[in-house]
Order: structure tokens, then sequence, then C-alpha cells
């Protein structure tokens, strides 16, 4: 069996200067593509953190995919946090900044009881979506137990933006 990050290499597209000039652009669509690629990547991602979390938290929209495959593959719930305007009010939302402009994620208020919650996305880079994320689940009154993600850009240092959190990449580089 290959490694995790030879895996995660082996199925991801690297494309310079997209969306816009400097950034490397990784698409994740060929490992969810492959059957077994796939599971065996939901299940990496979430087996450092095994038995401490009872919901799978993703940031739409690629956070969405690796999200619910964790759930399904760990017999959890999933919790989808969402771009801005698609919930009704009340929401509690939490505005950050990409590589590429601003953004924001939304949660609807009081919906899912508080829980131990487990945080899922593709790719960590300035870590601006995952922190936005973690803040938008502790006002909502969730515990985050962790973070995981498929790739790593060390060199953005997205990690020290999260570094209280015990965070697992499958390939940093
Ligand atoms: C991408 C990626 C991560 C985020 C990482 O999402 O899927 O969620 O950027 O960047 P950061 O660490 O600098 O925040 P993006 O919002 O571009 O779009 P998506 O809807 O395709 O997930
Ligand atoms: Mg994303």
């Amino acid at each position: 069996q290959q490694s995790s990050a030879d895996l995660v290499r082996d199925n991801t597209t690297l494309t310079p200067d997209f969306p816009q000039p400097g950034i490397l652009f990784r698409d994740l669509s060929p490992l969810f593509a492959n059957a077994d690629a796939f599971r065996q990547v939901v299940e990496q991602l979430a087996e450092p953190f095994a038995g401490r979390f009872d919901l799978v938290a993703g940031a739409e929209a690629r956070g969405f995919v690796l999200a619910a495959g964790v759930a399904i593959a760990t017999g959890k719930g999933a919790l989808p946090l969402r771009k801005p305007g698609k919930l009704p009010p009340p929401v509690l939302s939490e505005s950050y900044s990409l590589e590429y402009g601003d953004a924001s994620l939304q949660l609807t208020e009081g919906l899912i009881p508080p829980a131990r919650v487990l945080l899922i996305d593709d790719v960590l880079a300035t870590g601006g979506t995952l922190a936005a994320a973690r803040r938008l689940l502790e006002r909502a009154g969730h515990e985050v137990v962790g973070v995981a993600v498929v790739i790593e850009l060390p060199e953005l240092k997205g990690r020290a933006r999260i570094s209280d959190l015990e965070a697992h990449a499958l390939l940093s580089e």
C-alpha cells in the first residue's frame, strides 16, 4: 500500500498562477474520483482523532466532500460551514482573508447541539479558512478537538494561526 503522502501527491493536480498570478492551485478532484485513494484518505484524516469527536465539520466547498467522507467512514455526523448568503437567519458569521480576496463562513445559530467537532479541509494554506471555521464553531458552543487536512503548504505558515489546536496533514510540502 502506498504511503498517504505519495497517494495524495499522485492524485493531485498542481496549476501555477491560478486563480491569480503567484498562486499554485491544488485540485484534489482526481483523488476524490479514485475510490480506493478517497477511502484511504478519509480514514487517515480521522485516525489520529479516533474516539474523540462526534461531528465532522467542513468548509464550503471542497471541505464538504472530505468532511462528508470522514463522517460516513467513522459513523459520525457532518456539519457544513456555509459561504455567505446561503442560510436564513439567525446565522453566526466569521470573516477572513484569503490569498485572493475576502470571504466568510456561516452557521445557523442554535440549530445543532454543542458537540466535539473534528474540523476538516483539503488544503491548509494561510490558515484563514480554518481559523475562521474554528472561531465560528466555538461561538456556536462546539469544542474543536483538532484539524485534519490533506495538504499543508508550510511556507504559508497557516499552522501558526491555529497553533493551539492539534493539527495533522497527510502531505506537507
Ligand atoms: C481553498 C481551500 C481551503 C482554503 C485554504 O478554499 O479549499 O479551504 O482555500 O486557504 P487558506 O488556508 O489560505 O484559508 P476556497 O475558499 O478557495 O474555495 P472552495 O470553495 O473551492 O473550497
Ligand atoms: Mg475551501
